[in-house]
């Protein structure tokens, strides 16, 4: 039998790239931090789209980058008033988009004649959550958020971990890689885990409405992710949960405490994924001691990125293409994560 690896270097097809963008649409997609979005409107990408944020009438709105006049970028304009209400100014000829997408002013237009329902532009859908605005293209989201519940519990500190480059990857490998714990010993021995104890644990797989659960025992060596200080190692609870399909939280309960990594990732497009992190602790709480942890995380998360980031091809290839080789049981979770996305129709060809 021919030897099964093949070279995947250049992009994937047009009909997985069409089938990732279309497939991913109707989620909620974290774009932003709800801080950075000022009365400045700001420029955002998302599936291959290039769109604007806006913040006016206490929410947030979100267009096409694009002005329906000569295709200007409207994130170079500003916020103006039309008609006691507040409306996104192209920066090129100060044609102003309402809350609704609506055009309610072209100055150019003859005095009496009324403006074209083409020049109105499409408004998506936003909201705040976790810190994060979330956007959806399509009219509706086929899942809600994912709970976070540590968010909101004063008895976790929690601590952010902005990303200083994004990642050249797609959203669903970086999800994979974040659901995958057999590459413990190999990419984070010492911390996660240790190469003389490779084997992979028992997982329980199983989906709870939008969330692929996944529950195992491991033992790790003790220190900062589990549980706090220490020598030898850990026995842990993990209960990984994947809101389908692109946020994860992994819960690591030990003696010392839980200690909860949080991700949510925004899909720029096929080859490239911005990520939002939230770690969240509630043992060794002082403050001082958060410089420590997110240290740790960006050295974790520095040991994955050029690993996820050679992964090719660059989107997930279908199950019947047999590029894969997933071995059970200790594959079991990423074989469940990647059935539900073949289910939603997010991978799709190869
Ligand atoms: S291009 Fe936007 S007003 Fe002309
Ligand atoms: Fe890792």
């Amino acid at each position: 039998m021919a030897p099964r690896t093949q070279i995947f270097e250049d992009r994937p097809s047009d009909e997985a790239i069409a089938g990732f963008r279309a497939g991913m649409a109707p989620f909620w997609h974290p774009v932003m931090e709800s801080a950075a979005l000022t009365e400045a409107p700001s420029p955002v990408e998302l599936l291959g789209r290039r769109l604007v944020l806006a913040r006016f009438d206490g929410a947030v709105h979100v267009f096409p980058d694009t002005c329906a006049h000569f295709q200007a970028q409207l994130s170079l304009g500003k916020v103006v008033v039309v008609d006691g209400k507040p409306a996104l100014q192209c920066p090129y000829h100060g044609w102003a988009f309402g809350a609704d997408g609506r055009c309610a002013r072209i100055p150019q237009l003859p005095e009496g004649r009324a403006i074209p329902a083409a020049a109105d532009i499409p408004a998506f859908r936003a909201r705040e959550a976790y810190g994060l605005i979330w956007v959806c293209l399509e009219a509706e989201a086929t899942f809600d958020l994912p709970p976070f519940p540590e968010y909101d519990d004063d008895t976790f500190r929690k601590v952010r971990l902005a990303e200083p480059e994004d990642t050249a990857t797609s959203s669903t490998r970086m999800i994979m890689g974040t659901l995958d714990d057999t590459h413990f010993p190999w990419v984070h021995e010492g911390i996660l885990g240790d190469q003389d104890h490779p084997e992979p644990p028992d997982h329980e797989v199983w989906r709870e409405g939008s969330q692929l659960v996944l529950r195992y025992e491991a033992e790790q060596p003790a220190g900062l992710f589990n549980g706090g200080a220490g020598n030898g190692s850990v026995k842990l609870l993990y209960t990984d949960y994947v809101g389908m399909p692109n946020v994860i939280r992994l819960v690591k309960d030990s003696p010392g405490g839980r200690y909860v990594i949080w991700l949510a990732t925004c899909p720029l497009d096929w080859n490239r994924t911005r990520n939002f992190w939230i770690f969240a602790r509630n043992y060794d709480m002082a403050p001082e001691r958060d410089a420590t942890f997110t240290e740790m995380a960006a050295h974790v998360r520095m040991q994955d990125k050029p690993i996820i980031e050679s992964q090719r091809p660059w989107l997930l290839p279908p199950f019947w293409s047999k590029v894969e080789l997933p071995i059970r049981p200790g594959d079991l979770p990423l074989i469940q994560y990647q059935k539900w996305l073949e289910e939603l129709g997010i991978v799709t060809a190869i």
